[in-house]
């Protein structure tokens, strides 16, 4: 074994779906970022991958995307079993073909038909949409008595709300579109999981399955109403959309919707959680941005460095190649840490600590090049709107118990937020 494998506990870590629910996974990657920034993991049951934890490399890698390609392995972390059982199911190593899974020439072709769409300009058109879902949010918050979980009683269902209004859903199916994205996204978290007991392998993949069949289901019904009924949403430009001149084959058209509902979803949660985690505990923080609103967008850009709420994304490399002095095989597999990089020593000072000040604000969640995340924007819009709505009637909050963390080395942030609040 070679020095560039890094220790079997933090490899094991790596994996360890609640570690990142804890500190644990911080403190992994401080030591990595510290003594071995670009280092092999080599975990039981998983195929060895690099872990890249600089904020430099993360950029790096994330922008050549011809020399790290997405399609050809998992994208996100998965057991040989899990990608064996994804193949035998798809002939692919993905369970579902989205966005995030396509590479050139694909990629574009299908990111167009909605980059225009998600544009400032364009995303702006729907500010009184989104409006109106927050001040209705607002006015249910400041009818609790002073007491809440703001990830249940808030930070949950106004972002579902704003992804399914672009997407066209009706109101009375959301709770089933939340079940979905909590069961597709924190399928490894005890309490959000179909089963309770610890599923095995196969099981698993029978569970998201489960899940992507009643994606397909679902949308393929709406897909068939916006054909003959076009209207003013996400839905219309996705079920009419032609790729080389033909449909948008099916399995591809529930990936698109897939990863709308779910990228749109749990990430803007998380981070809205995080931005109010940051305001019942941060002294004079409420104080300062409620009476300077223009400090809202700082806010929110700090909540988002700060939560991470994509933890890791996957890519392989298509040649050999070589970076931070490690030579890079053709077919390895690589983990971007994107919270490692928002903790970056060497770009963001007191990295650990939530700073409003940070000015530019270099944080890296939405991940970079090709596959930049399409509705970064609209996540910004949507977390400002909110906390202008908010801000101007609350007077103080602060912590109410202890706040938990989604078990999850995908997509994570709180799952419990206890907060007690007065209004002004
Ligand atoms: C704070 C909130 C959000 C975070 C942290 C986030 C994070 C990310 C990241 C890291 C990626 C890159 C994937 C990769 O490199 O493979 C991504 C892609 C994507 N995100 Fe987001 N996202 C957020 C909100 C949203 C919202 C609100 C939407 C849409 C409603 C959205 C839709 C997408 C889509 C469609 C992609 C795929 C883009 C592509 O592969 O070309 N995201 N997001």
């Amino acid at each position: 074994m070679s020095d560039n494998t890094i220790p079997g506990e933090i490899a094991a870590t790596l994996v360890n779906s609640s570690a990142y629910a804890t500190n644990e996974i911080f403190d992994a990657y401080r030591w990595l970022r510290a003594n071995n920034p670009l280092g092999l993991a080599r975990p039981e049951k998983h195929d060895p991958f690099w872990v890249v934890t600089k904020h430099a490399d993360i950029l790096e890698i994330s922008r050549n995307n011809a020399l790290f390609p997405s399609a050809v392995r998992s994208t996100t972390l998965t057991t040989q079993s899990g990608e064996a059982r994804a193949r035998a199911i798809t002939g692919t190593p993905h369970l579902v073909r989205s966005l995030v899974q396509m590479d050139e020439p694909d990629h574009m072709k299908y990111r167009a038909l909605t980059q225009a769409w998600f544009m400032p300009q364009s995303v702006k058109k729907r500010e009184a949409d989104i409006r109106a879902l927050a001040r209705e949010a607002v006015g249910q918050f400041l009818a609790l008595p002073g007491r809440c979980d703001f990830v249940k009683d808030v930070a949950l269902y106004y972002p579902l709300k704003v992804v399914m209004n672009i997407l066209g859903v009706p109101s009375q199916d959301f709770p089933r579109m939340l079940r979905l994205t909590q069961e597709l996204f924190g399928a490894s978290d005890p309490e959000t999981k179909r089963f309770q007991e610890a599923l095995t392998d196969e099981q698993f993949a029978q569970v998201l399955i489960a899940v992507v069949n009643d994606f397909s289901d679902y949308f393929g019904n709406i897909s068939a109403d916006r054909r003959s009924d076009p209207r003013d949403d996400l839905a219309t430009l996705i079920a009419n959309a032609e790729i080389d001149g033909a449909p948008m084959p099916q399995f591809e058209a529930t990936g698109y919707y897939t990863i709308i509902a779910t990228a749109g979803h749990d990430t803007t949660s998380s981070s809205t959680a995080g931005a109010m985690w940051a305001l019942a505990t941060t002294p004079g923080l409420l104080e300062r941005v409620r009476s300077a609103p223009a400090l809202i967008p700082n806010l929110i850009e700090e909540a988002i460095r700060w939560t991470t709420p994509v933890r890791t994304f996957m890519r392989s490399a298509s040649a050999d190649t070589e970076i931070r002095g490690r030579r890079i095989n053709k077919g390895d597999w690589l983990m971007l840490c994107y919270a490692s990089g928002n903790r970056d020593e060497e770009v963001f000072a007191n990295a650990d600590t939530f700073d409003i000040d940070r000015t530019p604000n270099r944080q890296l969640a939405f991940g970079f090049g090709a596959h930049l995340c399409l509705g970064q924007h609209l996540a910004r819009m949507e977390m400002r709107i909110l906390y202008e709505e908010l801000l101007a009637k609350l007077r103080s909050v602060r912590l109410d118990g202890t706040p938990r963390y989604v078990e999850s080395f995908f997509v994570t942030g709180l799952k419990s937020l206890p907060i007690a609040f007065e209004s002004m």
